[in-house]
């Protein structure tokens, strides 16, 4: 009989279940985006996430347990984001973790977002008849993160789904996280929220080489990730040009597409230097890239194309599990549960849960 476990997210603006089996099949996962709430603000605003995930979380979860053609007295456990994120966006999702286990005499498992992400890469791999081979040098990349690891067995024999991870931090962003540099790009130029999709999809064909960025050389193997001079140099440009925000999305100027593909560029070439750096350094058995951002198209090619250069396989997961969800979270949360991991009721909210 396999493990079942219900698995909850509610960190930023997704409210997710699912139902994953012994940590490698997905029987359900059922995401409601807030986008459109969140759309005219350019950003989520963590209030109206909060009331939102108030709205959802039942529904959702009631939909995952029937599309995984379950009630909640089959599932062996409850994993839920304990971090990081919004407090209060995590406390909905933790608050209705709890109670289901309560009510239900289940063991609740605390669950590391970022550590989710990983997750989300051996969901896929196991998919797809591979195995993700370790160590690994690892690029969470999304909305509020972006990180880059080593990832190692804890276990040396013990490799793949299952598998209890040990995560060294090798970098990470000093201001903000690419997505969110993307985002707010997209906002200054108009061009509506999430901007990664809407600047990816706008890049495709135009000029990147229109408006030059400085992309920082990597001095040494500890430099860190920083977005925000890019975001500068772009309000720069759309000041000293004049550039109106986009009012029709459907008759973009050729002006502001040359511009977002350029932004597109830098910070692509940034993340890859340093991805590409780190695995020099590393010689790791594999490359894995994951995080809202890693449905990058121009991304994706790039890291490919690094990984293929040196030797070693680049994996990621597929972009509906690479933007939050909450079978990377059952995932994560069933090696947890084999190793013994469980929450008291005094679970709370951990807004800056650090990984590694
Ligand atoms: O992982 P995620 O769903 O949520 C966080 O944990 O933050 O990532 C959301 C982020 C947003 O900033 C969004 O603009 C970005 O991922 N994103 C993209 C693309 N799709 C989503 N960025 C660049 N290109 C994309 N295709
Ligand atoms: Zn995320």
């Amino acid at each position: 009989m396999s493990t079942r476990i219900l698995g909850i997210e509610s960190s930023c603006d997704e409210t997710a279940a699912a139902v994953v089996a012994d940590g490698r099949e997905i029987l359900s996962s059922v995401v409601a985006s807030q986008i459109d709430i969140h759309r005219k603000y350019g950003g989520v605003v963590p209030e109206l996430a909060s009331r939102e995930h108030l709205r959802q979380i039942v529904p959702v979860v009631r939909e995952a347990l029937a599309q995984a053609g379950m009630k909640l007295a089959d599932v062996d456990a409850i994993g839920v984001t304990k971090g990081p994120g919004l407090v209060g966006a995590l406390l909905v999702g933790i608050t209705y973790g709890k109670t289901l286990a309560e009510a239900l005499g289940k063991p609740l498992i605390p669950v590391n977002h970022l550590e989710g992400h990983v997750h989300a890469v051996f969901l896929e791999a196991h998919k797809a008849g591979r195995e993700v081979k370790l160590p690994a040098v690892c690029l969470i990349v999304s909305g509020g993160h972006t990180v880059l690891y080593e990832v190692k067995p804890e276990d040396l024999d013990a490799q793949g789904a299952g598998a209890r991870l040990h995560y060294r931090k090798i970098a990470q962003t000093r201001d903000d996280a690419a997505g969110e540099a993307y985002d707010k790009v997209a906002k200054l130029l108009g061009l509506g929220y999430p901007g990664g999709p809407v600047i990816d999809r706008l890049a495709q064909g135009a000029d990147d080489r229109a408006v030059e960025f400085t992309v920082a050389r990597i001095k040494d193997g500890k430099a860190d990730f920083s977005f925000s001079g890019i975001k500068t140099a772009v309000l720069h440009h759309v000041r000293k040009n004049g550039i109106a925000p986009v009012s029709d999305p459907a008759r973009v100027p050729d002006e502001v597409k040359n511009l977002v593909a350029s932004f597109q560029r830098a910070v692509v070439t940034a993340l890859v230097r340093r991805l590409r750096r780190a695995a020099e350094e590393r010689c790791p058995a594999s490359l894995i890239l994951t995080g809202g951002v890693a449905a990058n198209s121009l991304l994706r090619r790039e890291a490919a194309r690094a990984a293929e250069e040196l030797g070693r396989p680049l994996v990621a997961p597929p972009i509906a599990l690479s933007t939050d969800n909450a079978a990377m979270i059952a995932a994560a949360g069933d090696v947890a549960f084999r190793k013994g991991v469980r929450a008291g009721w005094d679970l709370n909210a951990e807004p800056h849960l650090p990984l590694g």
